[in-house]
Order: structure tokens, then C-alpha cells, then sequence
């Protein structure tokens, strides 16, 4: 039942109201009222994306080397990734979840930092030996998904990995109006291209959630 603090509630009043204009200024204003405590909080993970484990553990050690979290919210996967020995940074467009992400992390190692994939920082670009995106390529709407992708392949340096979480939308399906836009396959498929190719594309069931949409985990690898 939604209440006057329901964060998904106010996410979707949000979004309608401004996402024909800006793709990104809901998840400001929405993390600005999360973190002026007018809202619950939003997606309050806690805990690594159950894929997001399971990819690095079989990666072994991150021994120093570099990764990052696209819109990376409270950063429950960044930190997973810091204590497997990866040199993390993680960025999301809203400067109130950077502040958020740091509050809840205290002493974290974890570079925090306020960056939009629509428009990256040049520093981060291909910066990256690992590169992970849970559900920020489908929080963007379908008319700058080809910059998002794009911004995602070009956090990646030369012979770095990324993993892609996103929600499934069958082929054929209407994407709607509203937030999230899931990916299809041939969407999910398109995350490749020019010397970034797909390594491996998985439909699994909801990691958390069985009566929930299943998910795409795809890996992709760009060429040294
Ligand atoms: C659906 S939430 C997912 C958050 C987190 N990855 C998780 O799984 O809990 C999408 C996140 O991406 C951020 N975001 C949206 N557009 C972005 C952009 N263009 N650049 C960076 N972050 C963005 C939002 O502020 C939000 O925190």
C-alpha cells in the first residue's frame, strides 16, 4: 500500500513529470528527498546483487586492479568489490545518493564520486579493468539508450570485462512509458559492439525475488 514516504510511489510522480525533458533529474530530485529523509530510501540493498557475487568470485582477486559501478545508488556492489581486492570507484548522477553511499559506508575505500554516464568525466574513460551496470542501463529511457550503452563500453580499458544486470522484456513487448525500460534481447545483445564483444549472455530467474521478472546477466570483453 503506498504511503506518503513511499519512495516508488514518488519515483514514478517523478519521472512522469520530468523524464520527457531530462532523462536523469527524477533520480536527483528523488535521492535529494531520500536524503532529506521525506522518503524511504531507495533501492536500500544491502547486501552484493546475488550475479555481481557469483562474477567475482570466479574472477578470482581483484589484486589491486581497477573497477567501477555505473549509477551505483547506496553501493552495496562497489564495497562487495573492494573487499575482493578490487580498487573501486563508483558514480551515480545524483550528488544525494553519493552522500548517501558514503554515510552508509563509513571509513569505506570506495572512490564515491557524482558522474553522469550520459556524459563522462574524461578520466573515467576507458579507465577500467571491470565494469559493472545492475539496472542503471534500464532506469534510462529508450531514446539515450544508445549514449548509456555506449558510456558503459567506454568505461572499459583494453581487455577489461563488464557485467550487465538488467530485467527482462520479451521481444515484442511495449517497453511503456514509465520506468524501467527493460531490455529485450537483441537490447541486451547490442551492449556489444565495435571491439567490445559478448562473452556470455545468461536468462536467469529473479536472483532475490521468484515471483519476480527475470534477469539478463551478460559479460562482455573488450579486446587488448
Ligand atoms: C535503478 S537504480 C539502481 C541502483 C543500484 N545500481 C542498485 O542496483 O541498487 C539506478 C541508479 O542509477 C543512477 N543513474 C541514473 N542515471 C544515471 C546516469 N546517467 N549516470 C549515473 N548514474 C545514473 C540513479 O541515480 C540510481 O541510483
Amino acid at each position: 500500500m503506498s504511503t506518503d514516504r513511499d519512495w516508488d510511489r514518488r519515483a514514478d510522480e517523478l519521472a512522469a513529470a520530468s523524464v520527457a525533458e531530462s532523462p536523469t533529474r527524477w533520480f536527483v530530485q528523488l535521492w535529494g528527498e531520500a536524503a532529506e529523509d521525506r522518503i524511504d530510501t531507495p533501492w536500500a540493498r544491502t547486501a552484493a546483487y546475488p550475479p555481481v557475487v557469483e562474477h567475482v568470485a570466479a574472477a578470482g582477486p581483484g589484486e589491486g586492479r581497477r573497477a567501477v559501478v555505473v549509477g551505483a545508488g547506496l553501493g552495496a556492489d562497489a564495497e562487495h568489490l573492494a573487499t575482493q581486492g578490487w580498487a573501486m570507484t563508483a558514480f551515480d548522477v545524483a550528488p544525494a545518493a553519493v552522500e548517501l553511499a558514503r554515510d552508509w559506508h563509513p571509513g569505506t575505500v570506495v572512490d564515491y564520486r557524482v558522474a553522469d554516464l550520459l556524459d563522462l568525466p574524461p578520466d573515467l574513460v576507458g579507465a577500467f579493468d571491470l565494469v559493472v551496470d545492475v539496472f542503471t542501463v534500464q532506469a534510462l529511457p529508450p531514446r539515450v539508450r544508445p549514449e548509456a550503452v555506449a558510456g558503459v563500453r567506454a568505461l572499459l580499458a583494453p581487455g577489461g570485462t563488464l557485467l550487465a544486470v538488467q530485467f527482462v522484456r520479451e521481444r515484442g513487448e511495449d517497453p511503456g512509458v514509465d520506468p524501467p525500460w527493460l531490455l529485450d534481447e537483441d537490447e541486451v545483445r547490442s551492449l556489444a559492439a565495435g571491439d567490445v564483444v559478448l562473452h556470455s549472455l545468461d536468462r536467469r530467474g529473479h536472483p532475490l525475488n521468484p515471483a519476480g521478472p527475470d534477469v539478463w546477466v551478460a559479460v562482455l570483453r573488450r579486446g587488448t
